[in-house]
């Protein structure tokens, strides 16, 4: 089995199970016409967080790593009418794309996109009594990843749910003397392991873009405050 299978088959399912939108579409193409990396989640992950934030009731969604906001999307259609998503980018450009995206989406009333680094717009959220949020999905920077866990407990409540994106890399996870991005990432299941206020998995996943995985987090304890 190799990357053209895994890209076959990805293709096969996305073209059966998720069909063909105008607005997740001309997301990502004014996403790639901007210049923006193409490294927003795949259309069948995407329809994987919206699925997960509708089985989770979900009416509060953060998001940290909005891009030009294909995953936002994903998300915020999973919510109530007056449900809310707040995403974070520490990138300027990215975030008025990503707006632009969200608008372009008819979702623009739903989110709100902050922009700033996370570990410096996470306390402001808080200090401001953000949350408790239903659902985390941790997509920016990995070597912040231990960081982001951290504030994702402060800001959800029991039965909420963390997901992490990217927690595989090819495998280089096996690595404990890797760079700061893979230490990111081990740190952050670590602390997933160790903290008695979760209970977690993770998973492998191929597809179009490689090999790679995602952590799912269950708050079992009562957060932080
Ligand atoms: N979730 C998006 C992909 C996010 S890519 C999707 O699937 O569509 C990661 C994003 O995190 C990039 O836009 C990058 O600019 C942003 N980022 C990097 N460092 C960050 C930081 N410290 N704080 C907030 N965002 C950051
Ligand atoms: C990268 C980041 C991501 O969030 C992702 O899903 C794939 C790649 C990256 O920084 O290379
Ligand atoms: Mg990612």
């Amino acid at each position: 089995m190799s990357q053209d299978t895994w890209t076959a088959v990805e293709h096969y399912l996305v073209d059966e199970l998720i069909p063909s939108d105008p607005a997740l579409a001309g997301a990502l193409e004014r996403t790639a016409r901007a210049g923006l990396p193409p490294i927003n989640v795949s259309p069948n992950f995407g329809k994987f967080l919206h699925l997960l934030a509708r089985l989770q009731g979900a009416r509060q969604i953060l998001e940290i790593g909005t891009l030009g906001g294909y995953s936002t999307i994903w998300l915020a259609r999973a919510l109530p009418d007056d449900g809310r998503l707040i995403t974070l980018e520490a990138d300027p450009n990215h975030a008025e794309v990503a707006r632009a995206n969200i608008d372009a989406a008819g979702l623009g009333d739903k989110v709100e996109v902050r922009v700033g680094k996370a570990l410096d717009t996470l306390p402001v959220l808080a200090a401001a009594g953000a949350g408790p949020f239903d659902l985390v999905f941790i997509d920016a920077d990995k070597p912040n990843n231990p960081g982001y866990v951290e504030w994702a407990l402060k800001l959800t409540r029991r039965g909420s749910l963390i997901v992490i994106d990217n927690v595989v890399r090819d495998g280089s996870v096996l690595n404990p003397e890797g760079d700061d991005t893979i230490q990111g990432v081990r740190r952050a299941v670590a602390f997933l392991a160790a903290d008695p206020r979760v209970s977690a998995t993770a998973l492998q996943t191929v597809g179009s873009k490689g090999y790679d995985g995602f952590a799912l987090a269950l708050v079992t304890g009562d957060a932080e405050r």
